[in-house]
């Protein structure tokens, strides 16, 4: 099982900068010489240094993988890779009955809301990942990783989806709860927010102010929106299921989860990755208020998601849970925790994320989890 607390691996830090070997040391590629004999010796462009890679501000070939700079981000993809599902894999025919028939009110009540709130959330994780951040990176090794994170989205946005119709959800009720539902709303636009200030077309990361605005909403989203919002988020279903109820929604989950889990560790290793390379920090009073706006917002979440405990769960419980998580991803990132004293409120939640094949948790098929070898999650 994997150990949450053990410290990430440090980043690579910022080689010296050294110049291109002169070209003609380079010999042409066959068949590629040109006119003259001195022409076909020299070649077309400067071979790609690894060492000459950035996360972002980088000026190597955007096109060439290889030599890498972040191995790990290519070990991210491949895990990624085995992770492969969709949600027509997992038979939600008793969820159906269980919706109907056993859940209570309340109960529905927090299944329905978390829905709501996941769908709109992860076309935002969507979109900011493919529009905002990709664009932005200067290594194809990170970019590929994010185009298959841009995939993964994708999917989960489709498995809502699935859980949706197969339950026979009035779809556009649900969908423009986000929109109605004033706590609902209040975390969508804070992301919308922070994605809307790095879309802009104009923005150049070699301006400090803008690189530590890009800075602080890839922490948002790493830390905050995928490694807490989405980490504790289905931990409401994930009450249920302990109870024996909505299995199939909360298998979804399950998989669902691990590419969050990987999502979050990716985002937080790049942004550890951009404050080394470029020698930038996030303003610590900024950073205070991202924890302290995020925690109110989830808070007040909570509060409308369970008025009233269900079996097992409570809104007390659930903010709990977010500033016990709040602290690991500050500590992954380097920073302070911002709310000392948190305790792990549903310390199955992290038996959740880390769920090997071999562990059937709440007696759902996880067999099949994974088409490879272990994950590592660094
Ligand atoms: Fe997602
Ligand atoms: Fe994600």
């Amino acid at each position: 099982m994997l150990n949450w607390e053990d410290p990430l691996t440090p980043a690579v830090p910022h080689p010296p900068a050294v110049p291109h070997p002169p070209a003609a040391t380079h010999a042409p590629a066959p068949g590629s010489g040109g006119p003259s004999a001195e022409a076909a010796a020299a070649p077309a462009a400067a071979p790609v240094d690894a060492r000459d890679k950035r996360a972002v501000n980088g000026a190597t070939d955007i096109n060439q993988l290889a030599p890498f700079r972040y191995p790990w981000a290519w070990k991210y993809f491949l895990n990624a890779n085995r992770n492969h599902w969709t949600p027509l894999d997992i038979n939600m025919g008793q969820d159906v009955h269980d919706y109907f028939h056993r859940l209570t009110v309340e109960e529905r009540h927090v299944y329905d809301n978390t829905l709501a709130y996941l769908t709109t959330s992860d076309i935002l994780a969507m979109r900011n990942i493919g529009l905002a951040v990709m664009e932005k990176m200067t290594a194809p090794e990170l970019q590929i990783y994010q185009a298959r994170q841009v995939y993964e989205e994708s999917l989960h946005t489709w498995t809502y989806q699935h859980c949706i119709e197969t339950l026979g959800l009035d779809q556009g009720e649900i969908y423009n709860r986000y929109r109605v539902v004033p706590r609902i709303h209040a975390k969508i636009a804070i992301a919308n927010r922070r994605l809307d200030s790095v879309l802009r077309p104009d923005i150049d990361l070699h301006d400090r102010a803008e690189l530590e605005n890009f800075l602080m909403a890839y922490i948002f989203f790493a830390a905050v929106f995928e490694g807490c919002w989405f980490y504790n988020g289905f931990s409401p279903i994930f009450a249920l299921q302990r109870r024996g109820l909505m299995k199939g929604t909360a298998e979804q989950f399950q998989y669902i989860l691990r590419d969050e889990v990987m999502h979050c560790g990716f985002g937080i290793r790049v942004t550890r990755q951009i404050m080394e390379e470029e020698r930038v920090r996030p303003d610590p009073r900024a950073l205070r208020e991202l924890w302290d706006e995020t925690e109110a917002a989830e808070s007040a979440y909570a509060d409308y998601l369970l008025p009233e405990p269900i079996l097992g769960y409570s809104a007390e419980l659930h903010s709990e849970q977010f500033r016990y998580v709040a602290n690991r991803r500050a500590r992954q990132l380097g920073f302070e925790e911002p709310f000392p004293g948190a305790r792990n409120a549903l310390p199955w939640l992290d038996e959740q994320a880390n769920l090997r094949k071999e562990k059937n948790f709440f007696e759902t098929r996880v067999t099949e989890y994974q088409t490879g070898g272990a994950l590592t999650w660094d």
